[in-house]
């Protein structure tokens, strides 16, 4: 049985193989199980030293089995890993990818620029009260901004907000001066989308209030802005405007970053491009919301994040913002 059975296992290289040479010598009708048998028709005396012969014989080939056994699943653990084997020093394929949106890595680039000047980041609700939107800015009922086709309603009291002044409005409710802040965020109007006009964007709002704060200090801080958002050349150029909530109020113009004041298409050759709203804090804005204009000035200013980001990528339809095609957003990883 011995030679037998070594010659049998000699063959066996699977699992299989080691299954049948189990059954063929261990398993219920197994050489060893028929021997075991056998020992009943042997006289009695001889029975204890044919049984222990029997014993040994078994544990023999029992603890051979054994050692084939671990051999062969050692065996196939090691083909498998050789079969699935990773080079993890490969680098990954990384080709898919995600990457800040445009306006997003814009409106961080303006966070930084301010958060260097020493403030803060506000934030507000996209829906907004109208009194908040409006009332509180100073914008009269029946102003032509507050029309039907100007600005998005859900009742006479809330609204889709049309700027990021309201949360002005919210930060001096909450705190007294000094405030240094500014408000990204988005902002909606009923407009008709083209290439230069659509119903969401986003806006930049900044606002100081504090003691002695001047014109002088609006355009130092827009000078600051200009230059480190469009390069050091920049120069502004304030034109006289009107904004409820201001007072007095200008748009401002940056020299184009194009032709730098020669004229070209960007600018319509004018040399210069507009890019903001501003003025000083409207007396009446600060009362609405128990600051005293006594003690405190100051100033506020707008900011369109999809024109900046249009001007810095050279980007000439503000509708690729919000189309989501690949092609367009996988030029700014
Ligand atoms: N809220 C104004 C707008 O949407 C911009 C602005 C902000 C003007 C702050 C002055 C001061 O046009």
């Amino acid at each position: 049985i011995s030679a037998k059975y070594f010659e049998k296992a000699q063959t066996v290289n699977d699992q299989a193989g080691l299954e049948s040479l189990r059954l063929a010598f261990f398993g219920k009708n197994g050489d060893i199980k028929q021997l075991q048998k056998s020992l009943s028709t042997l006289a009695a005396e001889l029975r204890p030293q044919f049984g222990q012969a029997i014993n040994e014989l078994r544990s023999k080939l029992e603890s051979n089995f054994e050692e084939l056994k671990v051999r062969l699943e050692a065996e196939a653990h090691r083909r498998q890993q050789a079969s699935e084997r990773i080079d993890i020093t490969l680098p990954p394929h990384a080709e898919h990818l995600g990457s800040l949106h445009p306006i997003s890595k814009t409106i961080m680039e303006m966070e930084r620029i301010f958060i260097g000047l020493g403030y803060k980041i506000a934030e507000g609700p996209e829906i907004e009260w109208v009194k908040n939107n409006f009332d509180l800015l100073n914008i009269p009922e029946g102003h032509p901004s507050r029309e039907l086709s100007d600005t998005y309603y859900l009742d006479d009291k809330i609204c889709l907000r049309t700027q990021t002044s309201p949360v002005q409005i919210r930060v001096m409710q909450a705190q007294q001066p000094p405030i240094y802040i500014i408000c990204p965020g988005k902002v909606y109007r009923p407009d008709t989308a083209d290439a230069t006009h659509s119903p969401l964007f986003h806006q930049i709002e900044g606002l100081v209030v504090d003691k002695g704060i001047s014109m002088s200090n609006l355009v130092g801080t827009l000078k600051h802005l200009a230059k480190a958002l469009f390069g050091e050349n920049t120069e502004i150029r304030l034109r006289p405007h009107h904004f409820p909530f201001t007072e007095p109020s200008c748009e401002v113009d940056v020299t184009c970053w194009k032709c730098h004041g020669s004229g070209c298409p960007t600018c319509k050759n004018e040399g210069f491009v507009e890019v903001l709203g501003a003025g000083m804090v409207h007396p009446q804005v600060l009362r609405n919301c128990n600051i005293d204009p006594e003690v405190y000035s100051g100033f506020a200013f707008g900011i369109g994040a999809e024109r900046v980001c249009m001007a810095h990528y050279d980007i000439s339809d503000i509708r690729y913002f919000s189309e989501n095609n690949l092609r367009f957003l996988e030029q700014f990883k």
